[in-house]
């Protein structure tokens, strides 16, 4: 297992549309170990494939917050089947997007169809923090990021703050 550099904003590759696993081998659960170190390292309690620059629709979860029990969620190929017409309101905040918190509005609850660890077909029916989590790590498979919820004003104030770091960082 390794622990590996996440992607920030202003990085182009944050808008790539991931590409469905075809088969989960041995590459793809040493990328889901990769994964889990790096999301617990940093810390964080979701991460997608591409925020370590790999283009593949793979979702990493862990929602218990206990560092001596961990609940690893993995979500391979998930794809939203059904959202509540109900919405909810969660602060959000990203690892790609650091110390950079928004409340965001989505559907209260959704029902997920994903590949399991093992690759087999599984469903999800989910509400509070793991429907936000998952509808967060689903954008970014798709190349979208929860700034991208907020207002215009908003986004373009966020986006031009890290942009403006880094230009500082390599000058
Ligand atoms: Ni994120």
């Amino acid at each position: 297992m390794a622990v590996r550099d996440i992607i920030k904003l202003p990085d182009k590759r944050l808008r790539l549309v991931s590409e469905p696993v075809k088969h989960v081998d041995a590459g793809v659960k040493k990328l889901i170990d990769d994964m889990f170190e790096t999301m617990y390292k940093a810390p964080g309690i979701g991460l997608a494939a591409i925020q370590i620059g790999v283009t593949k629709r793979v979702v990493t979860m862990d929602l218990s917050k206990k560092e001596d029990n961990h609940e690893p969620l993995v979500f391979i190929n998930p794809e939203i089947v059904w959202k509540s017409d109900e919405t909810a309101k969660y602060e959000e905040g990203c690892l790609s997007i650091p110390d950079y918190y928004e409340e965001v509005e989505r559907p209260a609850a959704v029902k997920v169809k994903y590949l399991d660890r093992d690759g087999k077909p599984a469903e999800i029916e989910a509400k509070g923090l793991l429907a936000t989590c998952l509808q967060h790590e689903i954008d970014h498979i798709n190349g979208v990021l929860f700034i991208d919820h907020l207002s215009k004003l908003k986004r373009d104030r966020v986006i031009k703050k890290f942009a403006k770091a880094a230009k500082k960082v390599e000058a």
